[in-house]
Parts: structure tokens; sequence; C-alpha cells
């Protein structure tokens, strides 16, 4: 009986010494300790023992035990707990989460909403796809006349078609409220355009639309210089310059000076008038009490110049390489 307690104490030593992992010190509290453990037996055997060495076999049995126990502990704080198939560790470095952007053009017509929002205008929203009437007749364009040539339709049907602008929404903003208007109205619009560098089949425009008593050219220029300001820059310089839409009367287009690394320019920025009585005639606001003015620009081109983007197409491709810039 001592000599299998010895051999079974030279076991315990050998495999204490490779407790690396919590698996092994579980595997070593079975071998020992479990129900069949080979210490666990040990006491079972004393029973059998001469009635004279039990005392002592019993002390030895017991010291082996502790021994065991001891082992099995030290081992144990050493390897920490078993992690079980889910297990998390909480004191990793946490994975970032990919945080996505705005995209420029979402940057630039929010941008455009609150410079107009502390203006007074409030945001109105169209269907893509319009009436001719409203994208077209309404906006004192009629059918056959040249200025629909201006603007290249994808037509739906007869009289469905992708707006080819947004200023249908001056339309169904005055048809469905009353005097004064003061909104803009951003979106997508379509045009029957080869993609290229600068043009592109799909492209947004805001509209932007202010009916009152009284309102004048000078009310026209004032908001839209100062608009030009906060979206450019302070310094930024505008001119008006005569122009022709069929919806206003007169119109303008309207340009800022931009200065880049090949010198300074007038670049054409966006199109403006004082909305034509017979528009207002069309929608029951009697001219003759109220005034108005209309103006609409091309957020992507706003985007491009704001963050010098040479190429409309890469608005609309989705490359995250271009994206994570802004
Ligand atoms: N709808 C015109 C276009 O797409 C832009 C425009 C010009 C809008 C003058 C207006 C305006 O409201 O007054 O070319």
């Amino acid at each position: 009986m001592k000599e299998k307690i010895a051999d079974i104490r030279g076991q315990i030593e050998a495999d204490a010494g490779q407790l690396n992992s919590p698996e092994a010190v579980e595997a070593f509290r079975i071998r020992y300790l479990g129900k069949k453990g080979a210490v666990t037996l040990l006491f079972k055997e004393l029973g059998s023992v001469d009635k004279a060495d039990r005392p002592e076999v019993g002390k030895l049995i017991n010291e082996l035990r502790a021994l065991t126990t001891e082992k099995m502990n030290g081992a144990a704080a050493q390897a920490g707990p078993i992690r079980s198939k889910d297990w998390i560790d909480l004191t990793l470095n946490g994975r970032r989460p990919a945080i996505g952007r705005k995209h420029p053009l979402t940057i630039v017509a929010e941008e455009f909403r609150q410079i107009f929002a502390r203006l007074g205008f409030s945001v109105a929203e169209g269907p893509e796809v319009e009436s001719d009437y409203l994208n077209f007749e309404a906006l004192n364009i009629p059918k056959l006349h040249p200025a629909r040539d201006m603007q290249d339709t994808l037509y739906i049907s007869d009289e469905l078609v992708l707006r080819t602008h947004t200023s249908p929404v001056q339309i169904r903003t005055m048809m469905t409220g009353n005097p004064p208007f003061r909104v803009i109205a951003p979106g997508r619009v379509y045009r029957r355009d080869t993609l290229d560098a600068s043009h592109s089949p799909c492209f947004h425009q805001v509209e932007g639309l202010c009916v009152d008593k009284g309102v004048s050219l000078g009310d026209l220029k004032a908001v839209l210089s100062t608009f030009s300001k906060q979206m450019f820059g302070a310094n930024t310089k505008v001119r008006f310059r005569p122009s022709f839409f069929p919806f206003t009367e007169p119109s303008a287009e309207m340009d800022i000076w931009w200065e880049s690394s090949k010198g300074g320019r007038w670049l054409e920025l966006l199109g403006c008038g004082m909305v034509n009585p017979r528009v207002l005639e069309g929608v029951d606001v009697d001219p003759a009490v109220y005034s108005g003015y209309a103006f609409g620009l091309g957020i992507d081109r706003m985007a491009m110049l704001k963050f010098g983007i040479d190429d409309i197409r890469t608005l609309f491709e989705n490359d995250m390489r271009f994206l994570e810039q802004f």
C-alpha cells in the first residue's frame, strides 16, 4: 500500500508539471480526485488495510490529497477558467465598427437646406415621375414650344415624363396652398444625356420659390447673393446676366467668381427670375396682388465646385476610395 501511494505521488508530481491549460487542470482533477480518481480510490482501499497500519496509511493518503489539491489550485490559478465556445474576452480591444460618411451630394444639400432654413424657406417635395403638364405646360412651356429643346426629355408615356427639373414642385406647391410661399425643393432630375465627365442622365437640383405681396428683383438678388456667400465663402462675388426661361420674366443667370490654380473666371451657378405672371395665373394666384421669384441650380455642380471634383461620374459610382475623402 505504501509503495502504491509513493507511485501515485510520483505520477502526481510528474503530471502537475504539465498543467498548462484549464482543460489539463480539469483532467488532472478527474484523474486523481474524481469519483474514480486514483487518490479517491486509495481512501476506499484503506478499509482493507491492517488495523494497526491504518492510521499511518490514512495520514499518507491525506497528505497526498492535500498535495494534489495544492498542485491543482496552483495550476488553476495560472491557467484561468475554462473557456466555453462562445466565450467573450471583455479585456480585448474592441473592433471599431466601420462608420459611414455622408455623400458629398448629401453634405451640400444639407448645407443648402440649412442656409435657406435661416432665410425662412421650408422644404417641399415632388415625384420623379411627373406629368408632362406640371413639368412643362404649367411652367409656360407648351407642347412643341422650342423651349422644350433646352431639356432632352425621357418620356414614360405621352403624358408622363421623368422630371427634367425640379421646377414642377413650384407648381405643386402653389396648387396645394395659399400664398405666401417660401420653399426650396431638392431632388433628382433626369435628362436624355450621354454619361461623360460633365453630363449624367440623372442628376440633382434644388428649386427655390418665394411668392408674396411686394416681392421684387431686389429680394431675389439679396437672397441669392447671401446664399452664395454662406455656401462658398464671405468674399464670393456674384453677377447676374439676363437670360431666358419661359416660367420667369425677367430671367437671369447668376455667376460666381471662381478662383482656381488656372486663375479666376466667372462660373454659371444658377438660373433665376421673377415668376412669370402667366404661371401665377395658371395656379390661381393673382399677379396683380402677388409677385415672386424662383431659382434653380444643380446640387452636383455645387458639390463639384465646393470639393474640387472634376468628374460627375464619381458621384454615382459609389467607389469607397472616393467617398472616404469627404
Ligand atoms: N428649371 C431650370 C433648368 O432646369 C432652372 C431654373 C431656371 C429654375 C430659372 C428656376 C428658374 O426656378 O427661375 O434648367
